[in-house]
């Protein structure tokens, strides 16, 4: 497989890369808000097969600002996908129609297996409730705007955690920077274990843990509130149960400091009052802008080859698929069932497209391969 000038995973991505993007896309900040003299003569595929204003539109804008063109679907009924086409075909053929792809797509590590059949650069515009690292580059941005800086900074991460892509990849770029992380969630949704474990074998430790919001958000910086993510849920008794357990209203926001700043990734829906727009800390439509620089970033410099992915470590193929049923694995069954044993923990595997681990006797095991 080639991985070589996609942006899948912020855990791909160097300090230094995060802050390059960063800089690339304070250059476009200005051309972001006036418009574009600047032809790339490009052309950006947008495949999304789940939802979406924010990323699409963005995206969109981004590649238009830049002087590009763009092709796509917003609703992946109206394309081949109707008629039982793999992501494996789709992404052979687009790389034929377009220099460049974003994808959004209900299937975890989807965005991961599209790359390996592409020959164009595939953006993981969200890959069900894995990450969503284009998020994350604006989000980082936005802090960095509204702050100056994001080293050392107190950054609750609020709401669904356990669904919440973006938390997912904002926790591991915020500990790359240097910020510190609390988590605050309702009992139920928090931070999924696998994701717990990769925050610890990269960082050495464990994001603090919090319940209660009101006593978290006096000491923070950054509050940064996802809604509850209603279409992850297997049943509509387990939403029910979470949805309204917690709510920014202005007398939340009187606890906490003046110079907090509220984000939200969007789209919201009752987890902050409308009243809340009024207050300057709130930033989460000036968030919603900082996505067209930051994005215009990403294609500027993924189309120039200025991003490149590390080099994969060694691999096995399991008998067993992965057992995340949301897994790509599971419902695009050419691709093979790839693990990467843990160096830390004996006998556990991490699914190599949705970060899953498995636990299992590694000589039942047959190893494929090795790259250097
Ligand atoms: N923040 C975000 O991903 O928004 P959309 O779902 O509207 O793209």
């Amino acid at each position: 497989m080639i991985f070589s000038h996609h942006f899948l995973s912020v855990r791909h991505q160097s300090q230094g890369n995060l802050e390059q993007i960063l800089e690339r896309a304070r250059g476009f900040e200005k051309q972001a808000r006036a418009g574009s003299d600047h032809p790339i003569n490009s052309i950006l595929a947008t495949l999304f097969y789940e939802p979406s204003t924010r990323t699409r539109l963005s995206f969109e804008t981004a590649m238009h600002r830049l002087g590009g063109r763009v092709i796509g679907f917003a609703d992946a009924r109206t394309s081949s996908v109707a008629k039982g086409e793999s992501l494996a075909d789709t992404f052979r053929m687009l790389s034929h129609y377009a220099d460049i792809a974003v994808m959004r797509h209900p299937r975890e590590g989807s965005a991961r297996a599209a790359a390996a059949y592409a020959t164009i650069p595939v953006i993981n515009g969200g890959d069900g409730g894995h990450e969503h690292p284009t998020q994350t580059m604006l989000d980082l941005y936005t802090i960095q705007s509204e702050r100056g800086h994001i080293a050392g900074l107190n950054v609750i991460l609020c709401g669904d955690l356990l669904y919440g892509r973006t938390a997912h990849s904002l926790a591991w770029a915020l500990l790359l920077m240097g910020a510190n992380i609390i988590c605050v969630s309702p009992h139920g949704l928090e931070m999924p274990s696998h994701v717990m474990h990769l925050l610890h074998e990269r960082f050495g430790k464990f994001p603090a843990v919090e319940y209660d919001l009101t006593a978290a958000i006096a000491d923070a910086d950054v509050l940064y509130v996802t809604r509850i993510q209603k279409e992850r849920f297997l049943s509509d008794e387990e939403y029910f149960a979470a949805k309204g357990s917690y709510t920014i209203d202005t007398e939340l926001m009187s606890h906490a400091r003046s110079n907090l700043v509220l984000m939200h990734p969007l789209p919201r829906v009752d987890e902050i009052t409308v009243e809340v727009d009024q207050d300057p800390r709130a930033a989460y439509f000036r968030q919603a802008f900082y996505g067209i620089p930051v994005r215009m970033a990403l294609l500027d410099m993924l189309l120039k080859g200025e991003i490149k992915l590390p080099t994969e470590v060694g691999y096995v193929i399991r008998e067993e698929r992965c057992p995340n049923e949301m897994c790509v694995s599971r419902s695009e069954l050419y691709l093979p069932p790839e693990f990467e044993p843990l160096a830390e923990k004996p006998d556990t595997y991490r699914c190599i497209y949705c970060d899953h681990e498995v636990e299992e006797k590694r000589e039942e095991w047959e190893v494929v391969e090795e790259k250097a």
